[in-house]
Order: C-alpha cells, then structure tokens, then sequence
C-alpha cells in the first residue's frame, strides 16, 4: 500500500499506527541524528518504517512483525515506497528476533519501539545492547491510551500497565541513558544511551 493509501484507511477504521505529532517528533529526531541503522519492532502495515526511511535517505531498516497478514502488506508499502531494497523484514514474535540480532553481534543507532507494550520491560536490556553509544531509543504508546497515569487500573489492563511502569522506571533510573518522557498523544520516551 502507498502510505496516502494507509493513512486514507485510518480515517475510516481504526489502525495503529503511529500518530501525527508522534510522527513529527521520530521525523525530527531521524533528521537531527540521521542514524545509518535502524531497528523498529512492530511493522504493522509498514506505515512508519516507510516514514522512517523516508527521512534517512541513507538508513536501512530491520523491521519485526509477528503477524503474517501484517507481514505482506507491508513488504507491499516497501515496495510500493520504493525503499524495499532498504528493508530487511524479519516475520518472528519480537523477543526471538531481538535474541537473535544480539546474538548475532547486531549493532543499531535508533531503534523504534512500537510492538507489544507489555513486553517492553523483558525487551530493554536487549535492546540496550543492541544500540550504538550515542543511539536513540524511542518507545510509542508509554501511556497506554491514559491508563499508566491512572491510579486504579481496570484488572484486564494491570499486567501491562505495571510492565510499562517498570519499562519507564528502568529506562529513567538508568545512568546509561539520558532519557524524557513526553506526553505526546499516547506518550513517548526518549532516551539517548550515552555510555
Ligand atoms: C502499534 S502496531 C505498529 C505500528 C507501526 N509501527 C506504525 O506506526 O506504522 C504494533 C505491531 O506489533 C505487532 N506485534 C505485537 N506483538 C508482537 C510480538 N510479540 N512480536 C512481533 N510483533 C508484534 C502487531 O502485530 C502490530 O502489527
């Protein structure tokens, strides 16, 4: 799909994808830091990988999506974007993929964290051996549609709102990185991992 297309459907239909001022923030941090190599977990349709690749002209991208459906329309918007060549797209649940890239020596200067928000906690310290010094680390939807801020939270939402609260604890507390939590349509953080 083109991305007018994709953002055409989302006016009609909920998709997830990533907000408007949220993607002015990544644009912005991608043309200021203008990684050469990025790591995005949770390709969906390929909407904000294309993005992604839009604003580096120089960038490739490692994106991973569990879901095979989500998987094809997006090899479709790399094509359709013309940054396919640019894509390495690995279809696995996101926690054997970020094993395998750190078992493999893999090293990233951004990586976008959009998947499974209950799992950001378990993917952190991988994902912080995966990152470049120097590299940006940026996790969308941290205030899980308002419910993180939420004294009590309904018992369906709890496991992942306490696994998102131990997620930002870890990355904040954290002297390798000098991070910022933005409240940002859904929330973003920001953190640059510095040693
Ligand atoms: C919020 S959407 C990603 C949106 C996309 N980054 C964008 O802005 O265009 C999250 C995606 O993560 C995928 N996902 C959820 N859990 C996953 C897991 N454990 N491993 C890999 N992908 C997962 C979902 O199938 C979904 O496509």
């Amino acid at each position: 799909m083109k991305l007018s297309q994709i953002k055409q459907l989302s006016q009609t239909k909920y998709l997830p994808i990533i907000r408007p001022k949220s993607e002015e923030v990544l644009c912005a941090l991608l043309r200021q830091n203008a990684p050469r190599k990025i790591l995005e977990v949770g390709t969906f349709y390929g909407y904000s990988g294309a993005v992604m690749l839009q604003c580096c002209k120089e960038a490739e991208l490692c994106t991973i999506e569990k879901n095979a459906e989500n998987a094809a329309i997006a090899k479709q918007t790399f094509t359709d974007e013309q940054v396919a060549d640019r894509v390495r797209l690995i279809e696995s649940d996101a926690m054997d993929a970020i094993c395998m890239l750190e078992i493999q020596g893999e090293k990233f200067d951004f990586i976008f964290l959009d998947g499974a928000k209950g799992q950001y906690a378990k993917y952190l310290p991988y994902l912080k051996s995966l990152l470049n010094k120097g590299g940006i680390l940026l996790a969308d939807d941290i205030s899980f549609h308002g419910y993180v801020a939420e004294q009590t939270v309904k018992h369906k939402h709890r496991t992942i709102v306490n696994n998102l609260k131990k997620f930002i604890s870890q990355v904040t507390s954290d002297s390798d990185f000098e991070s910022e939590v933005f409240e940002i349509e859904d929330g973003l953080l920001i953190a640059r991992k510095t040693k």
